[in-house]
């Protein structure tokens, strides 16, 4: 039977040319190299140019992905930008992206799910294209979290970078193939009750100023483990598959000792999981398509490997995504 799948067609990244060492954080904040790559695995990340926007990150990421694609952008029918740090409250960073791209009509919004905001989005494009509201869906991530962070905290201001991801997502018929590629399923959850573990201190309702990012780290840390492999199991099961099913895992890059016991708890070889966080930090919505440009660009995934995409931020959100290549 033929049935519509999301596949995705193109991917593609941006990182900020600055690059900010641990060392080099050090020469300013009470912390050093070595706490920081012992306690997270985080080496440098990327800061982005003053004048610099959410809207230019996302640009540079989504015209690689377009060419990688070989997709022209005028083919483009809906864009999602998941994003916590909008060039501006309103419009939509998406509108911008879309006028950048050249384009004018079709349909452009944010998505605020913090660090699981690609999952969010990817889920949204996947089903818009599925109803068939969209063919070909641009859903980038991008943010610049050096705006929003407090450098004097070094509890929270190691952790985090600038950059960008995208990918071109197409409505395909599977023509009754037995193994379709594209997505397979997307889980999504949220509990406000988690909001005073981590959250940002400002807002055009409350401050109306930006505010800096606060976070109880250890309770994240827990419930970032529990979220993860929890909603990974779930999407597999939901295509009644199992872990031993799983081919790649591309967890959000928050902190290595989370996705080394996200990968344990799912039983996953450590060389079967994209890590990438040493070199760009947690740049929150961007991480998992800048791990999944870097697991393309070195070619590890073949046709037909099962990947599950999954993450954990503030509100608490967390959600997954499972793809066949
Ligand atoms: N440099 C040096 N020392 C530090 C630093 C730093 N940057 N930050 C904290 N310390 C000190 C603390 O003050 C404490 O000192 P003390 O023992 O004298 O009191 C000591 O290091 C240990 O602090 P802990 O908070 O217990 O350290 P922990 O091992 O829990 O690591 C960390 C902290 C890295 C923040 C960890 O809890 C974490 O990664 N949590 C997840 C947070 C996260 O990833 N947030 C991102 C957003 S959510 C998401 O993306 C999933």
């Amino acid at each position: 039977m033929s049935k519509i799948r999301s596949v995705i067609r193109g991917v593609g990244s941006y990182l900020p040319e600055k690059v900010m060492t641990n060392d080099d954080l050090a020469s300013f904040v009470d912390t050093s190299d070595e706490w920081i790559r012992k306690r997270t695995g985080i080496s440098r990340r990327h800061i982005a140019a003053e004048g610099e926007l959410t809207s230019d990150l996302g640009y540079h990421a989504a015209v690689r992905a377009l060419g990688n694609a070989g997709i022209d952008a005028s083919e483009v029918d809906l864009i999602i930008m998941a994003t916590t740090t909008p060039d501006n409250t309103f419009p939509a960073t998406a509108t911008k992206l879309q006028s950048k791209l050249g384009l004018s009509g079709c349909a452009a919004f944010d998505i605020q799910a913090v660090c699981t905001g690609f999952i969010y989005a990817l889920a949204q494009a996947d089903n818009m294209l599925r109803l068939g509201q969209a063919r070909t869906a641009l859903v980038v991530g991008a943010e610049i979290y050096s705006r929003i962070l407090d450098w004097e905290d070094r509890g929270t201001c190691v952790l985090f970078g600038d950059g960008a991801g995208a990918v071109v997502l197409r409505a395909e018929e599977s023509n009754g193939a037995e193994h379709p590629r594209g997505v397979l399923s997307t889980t999504l959850g949220a509990d406000g009750a988690y909001y005073d573990m981590l959250y940002v201190d400002g807002g055009p309702a409350t401050t109306g100023t930006a505010g800096y990012v606060r976070m109880q780290g250890q309770d994240v840390f827990r419930q970032a483990v529990h979220r993860m492999s929890e909603t990974v199991t779930k999407v597999l099961a939901d295509q009644g598959l199992g872990l031993d099913d799983l081919d790649w895992l591309i967890p959000h890059q928050a902190n290595l000792r989370i996705i080394e016991q996200v990968g344990r708890k799912l039983g996953i070889d450590r060389d079967r999981v994209v890590v990438t966080l040493q070199e760009h930090a947690n740049t929150s919505a961007a991480t998992i398509p800048l791990a999944l440009t870097h697991g393309v660009e070195r070619q590890l995934f073949k046709p037909g490997d099962v990947l599950g995409m999954t993450a954990m931020g503030g509100g608490f959100s967390w959600g997954a995504a499972l793809i066949r290549w």
